[in-house]
């Protein structure tokens, strides 16, 4: 066996040399000191192994450039490296997407002084940029965008006096802009969107009259946009959505004839969109929604004009507009679809939050394009008339997206049941009675569809058996639905997301779901009145199942121990009777875990749950001690950190689908996001624990709350506490403990709610503000507390009459309640919000829209909603 590996080796040796001889000079191209350069800042990064490319579409993973980078090569023919054939010199490094992570030291680069063309971008790289960037004078291009780096852009940065590309998008660089940014007389191409970058925008930019895409959305720019850019006359796409700017509209851009992507949406523009945009004559995308634009939908020219008797900047289009985002302004008045029907391209139009009267009838708009794919008219009055009409030229044939939300729509619109290109439709929150038509389950492209909040009360049966709907994503929450779940739902085999919850569903869970625990990811039957059993199959893509409130008795189903995704379990206010479930810790993704208000019993031994981040076991029947070190193996809640970037990582990539669905949750996503940034929370209260409590609590840094009320600890409040230094919420109510608050729970700047009341406590409450604030009754009933922190507290009572106390004492419970049931609330109490968890974290890895250029569509589910 040795040998012959030796000899194939030898002769692998040999046929390389050979090549060596005879195919390329003996001499290195690369010059000694450029290839140390090169290892030098090789050195410095790690690869990261099964790391996924953004370039290819498939499932492969790597590729690693920098692996070949190889001491006795020549570097100039290394992976991303290009040389001068004539001066051995680097000119090139394209590390783009090579699962490369580390801190990046831009000096690294200074002996590479010849590089044109620097593309880290796509890798996990962190740092600053220095001041030493300006010595790599001869650079063209450069490119670091979708990294971790932070920090400002360098005043020397204007010493590049070559750049022709300077792209640091969906990063974390901050503060203002260097004015110096407008001596790069060369640049075409600037993008800094997707960052934290905060003042005003340089007037030195309007210097930089050969740009031709200005990439500025996603950061928190402030003030007008200047008048100079005016000046850039080239420029194809403009795009600064997603800021602070405000003002009037800037007349100036008018000036840029070149233009055909302008986007000012989601900031604070004001006044009247110019009658004149239609001197823009190349637009074909226009975004203002989200702003505070004022005026009407219609041209002078038309006769609603005159009725209308408002002068308030009529709206004229220039005519090659294949996308137009007017939604969520302030425009009045009547609208008049024809201001729309010279756009003879026009392929999506958002008209979503118009703030007008107007009554829209979806089977009239006859004067849309005929090629209009999306069309959001939600939180307008619209209505469908479903008589049989003769219309000869029916609208929105061609329609993919239609949004309908929030229009007061009662009846569904008959009109879709021909619409084959259908694949995304949101009519939820109006106000439909009856049943859900079956038609639906024969749209041959319907992959979204969204009924939730409206007065649906079944299933029309279809006529057909077997049905081959492409449904994906189906949400029915907050209807009147009754009955039993239809077994029609187990025959939408595509399926990943399913929602009944907040509904009239009774009997049991169906057993026939089990035909989709292929595809099936989340699971949301909330809220009804099921009973019976869990379903017991071993659904293996599932990552939530919220089946809370509902009369579910029995166990929890050990099948679940298959389900290696899992990372949301509530099954909260039901009658689980069950042992506490230890085995859920050999689930490696669970991260959410509440079994609040059902008939759980026992101990609960030690298990370590790596990920786990929130979990809720009150109200059962728990009991027994926790011995000190309980919380050793619960790593998540020690540091979130490490997790942060493991779940960033896991959805990168690979969830486009989603898409369009985030953008529909938008109201959650801010909280959602904190919840799985920020938060980690633990409940153990109403259960009958006894003994201390462990120790080991103060591991868990990354708590925000802490809630242990109504047990029967004893013992001391361990004074490692004082190390939570998250904590805004801690309960220790209703317990047996003593001795005194441990003075070092003072220091603690953010608990901002607290309650010791109902144990044995005695000696000085802590000083600190946060302890002086706290309501008196946080402290009441205990054998001995006093201080003038205490005395603060209470200051406010002066010997109240009994009454006086109840009234006050039940109020406070109230608030309390509040406070206690924010966990619920969190993960989904509201219906709905569980999923816009999931959603919602899904979005934190997402790039968001002002991630990357606009005409980049999505490499999966190609929609127009990315562009919004
Ligand atoms: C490359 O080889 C030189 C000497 O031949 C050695 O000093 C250096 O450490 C090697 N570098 C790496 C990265 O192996
Ligand atoms: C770097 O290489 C990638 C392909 O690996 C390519 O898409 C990209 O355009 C290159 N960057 C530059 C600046 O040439
Ligand atoms: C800009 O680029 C041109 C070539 O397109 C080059 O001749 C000129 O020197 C560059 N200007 C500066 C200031 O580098
Ligand atoms: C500069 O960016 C533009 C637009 O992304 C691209 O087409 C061009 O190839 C880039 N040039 C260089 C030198 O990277
Ligand atoms: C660049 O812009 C600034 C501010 O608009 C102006 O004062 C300066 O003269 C301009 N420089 C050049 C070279 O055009
Ligand atoms: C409009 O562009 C021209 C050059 O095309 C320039 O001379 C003029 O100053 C610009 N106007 C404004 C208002 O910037
Ligand atoms: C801008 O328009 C002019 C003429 O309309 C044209 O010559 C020029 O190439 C355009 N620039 C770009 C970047 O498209
Ligand atoms: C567009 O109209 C505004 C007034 O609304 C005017 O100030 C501006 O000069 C006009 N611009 C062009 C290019 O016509
Ligand atoms: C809608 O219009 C009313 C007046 O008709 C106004 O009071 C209200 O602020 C507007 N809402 C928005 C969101 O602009
Ligand atoms: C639907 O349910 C809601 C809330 O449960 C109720 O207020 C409403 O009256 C019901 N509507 C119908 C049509 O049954
Ligand atoms: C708090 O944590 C530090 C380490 O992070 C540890 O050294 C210290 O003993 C802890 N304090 C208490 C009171 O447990």
């Amino acid at each position: 066996m040795n040998t012959i590996h030796t000899t194939l080796s030898f002769l692998f040796f040999f046929t390389f040399n050979f090549l060596d001889v005879f195919a390329v000079p003996n001499t290195h191209l690369c010059h000694p000191e450029q290839r140390s350069a090169l290892f030098e800042f090789k050195k410095e990064l790690e690869i990261k192994f099964s790391c996924k490319s953004y370039l290819t579409d498939d499932d492969s993973v790597g590729p690693y450039k920098t692996e070949s980078w190889k001491n006795n090569t020549d570097c100039c023919y290394w992976d991303g490296i290009t040389c001068n054939p004539r001066t051995g010199k680097v000119t090139e490094i394209n590390l783009s997407s090579s699962c490369l992570y580390g801190r990046f030291h831009s000096n690294t680069l200074q002996n590479l002084a010849f590089l044109t063309i620097l593309d880290l971008s796509y890798n996990e790289l962190y740092g600053q940029i220095g001041s030493s960037v300006g010595e790599l004078s001869h650079l063209i291009s450069l490119d670091i965008s979708y990294n971790q780096f932070s920090g400002q852009i360098p005043f020397s940065i204007g010493k590049l006096s070559n750049l022709n590309n300077l792209t640091l998008s969906g990063n974390k660089f901050s503060g203002q802009i260097p004015s110096s940014i407008g001596k790069l007389s060369n640049l075409t191409y600037l993008a800094l969107s997707g960052n934290q970058f905060s003042g005003q925008i340089p007037y030195s930019i309007g210097n930089l009259s050969r740009l031709v895409g200005l990439h500025f959305s996603g950061n928190s720019f402030v003030g007008e946009i200047p008048f100079t850019f005016g000046r850039l006359n080239q420029l194809t796409s403009l795009l600064v959505g997603y800021n602070k700017l405000s003002g009037n509209f800037p007349i100036a851009i008018l000036n840029l004839t070149n233009l055909s992507f302008l986007s000012l949406s989601y900031n604070q523009f004001t006044g009247t969109l110019p009658p004149n945009i239609t001197s823009l004559s190349n637009l074909e995308y226009f975004h203002v929604r989200n702003n505070d634009f004022v005026g009407t939908l219609h041209s002078s020219l038309s006769p609603i004009s005159s009725l209308a008797n408002n002068h308030l900047g009529t709206l004229l289009l220039p005519s090659k507009l294949r996308g137009l985002s007017l939604g969520s302004n302030n425009f009045r008045g009547p609208v008049d679809f024809n201001i729309f029907s010279h756009l003879k391209s026009l392929q999506y139009l958002y008209l979503s939050y118009l703030n007008t009267t107007t009554k829209i009838d979806l089977t009239a708009i006859s004067s849309l394009s005929k090629s209009l794919e999306a069309l959001d008219l939600s939180g307008n009055h619209v209505f469908a008339t479903n008589k049989k009409s003769s219309v000869s030229d029916p609208p929105l044939q061609l329609i993919i997206e239609l949004s309908l939300r929030d229009c007061g729509i009662t009846e569904f619109p008959e009109i879709l049941r021909t619409r084959q290109n259908l694949e995304y439709l949101d009519i939820s929150n109006n106000k439909i009675k009856g049943q859900v038509p079956a038609w639906l389950w024969t749209l041959p492209s319907l992959y979204n569809l969204d009924l939730s909040n409206n007065n649906f009360i079944s299933f029309e049966r279809p006529a057909i058996h077997g049905l081959s709907s492409p449904l994906q994503y189906f949400f029915g929450s907050k209807n009147n639905f009754t009955g039993n779940i239809p077994s029609l739902v187990c025959e939408l085999r595509s399926l990943i997301i399913l929602d009944l919850s907040v509904n009239d569903f009774n009997g049991s869970i169906p057993h026939c779901l089990e035909n989709l625990k292929s595809n099936l990811s989340d699971l949301n039957l909330r809220h009804n009145h099921l009973s019976g059993g869990l379903p017991k199959g071993a659904f293996n893509s599932l990552r939530s199942l919220d089946v809370g409130h509902n009369q579910l008795v029995g166990k929890l189903p050990r099948s679940l121990m298959n389900c290696s995704s899992l990372e949301v379990l509530n099954v909260e206010s039901n009658r689980i009777n069950d042992v506490f479930p230890l085995w859920l810790s050999s689930l490696q993704n669970l991260q959410i875990l509440i079994l609040r208000s059902n008939e759980f019993h026992g101990q609960i031994h030690q298990a370590s749950f790596r990920k786990l981040q929130i979990i809720d076991i009150s109200y059962n029947q728990f009991s027994g001690t926790l011995p000190p070190d309980y919380f050793v193996g619960w790593s998540s809640m020690s540091s979130l950190g490490t997790n942060k970037d493991q779940s960033t990582e896991k959805y990168m990539g690979d969830q486009f689908d989603y898409y369009s669905i985030v953008l529909k949750n938008k109201g959650l996503e801010i909280e959602i996001v904190r919840i799985l940034k920020v938060l980690a929370a633990l409940d153990f209260s109403g259960n009958r624990f006894e003994g201390e409590i462990p120790d080991s609590i103060s591991l868990l840094k990354e708590l925000y709350s802490l809630i242990f009320s109504n047990n029967a600890f004893t013992g001391h409040i361990p004074s490692s506490m004082g190390n939570l230094t998250s904590l805004e919420s801690l309960d220790v109510s209703q317990n047996k403990l003593s001795g005194e608050i441990p003075q070092e729970l003072g220091t603690l700047s953010f608990l901002s709610y607290m309650n010791f009341s109902h144990n044995q406590l005695v000696g000085p409450v802590p000083g600190g503000t946060q302890f002086r604030t706290q309501r008196c009754s946080s402290f009441a009933n205990n054998s001995g507390l006093f201080g003038p922190a205490l005395d603060e507290a209470c200051s406010n009572i002066h010997t109240p009459s009994q009454e006086q106390y109840e009234t006050r004492d039940a109020k406070e419970n109230e608030e309390e309640e509040e406070v206690f049931s924010w966990i619920a609330a969190a993960i989904g109490f509201g219906p709905g919000i569980a999923f816009g968890f999931t959603i919602g974290y899904i979005l934190v890895s997402h790039k968001p829209e002002w991630f990357g250029s606009p005409f980049a569509r999505n490499k999966r589910k190609s929609r127009i909603t990315a562009t919004r």
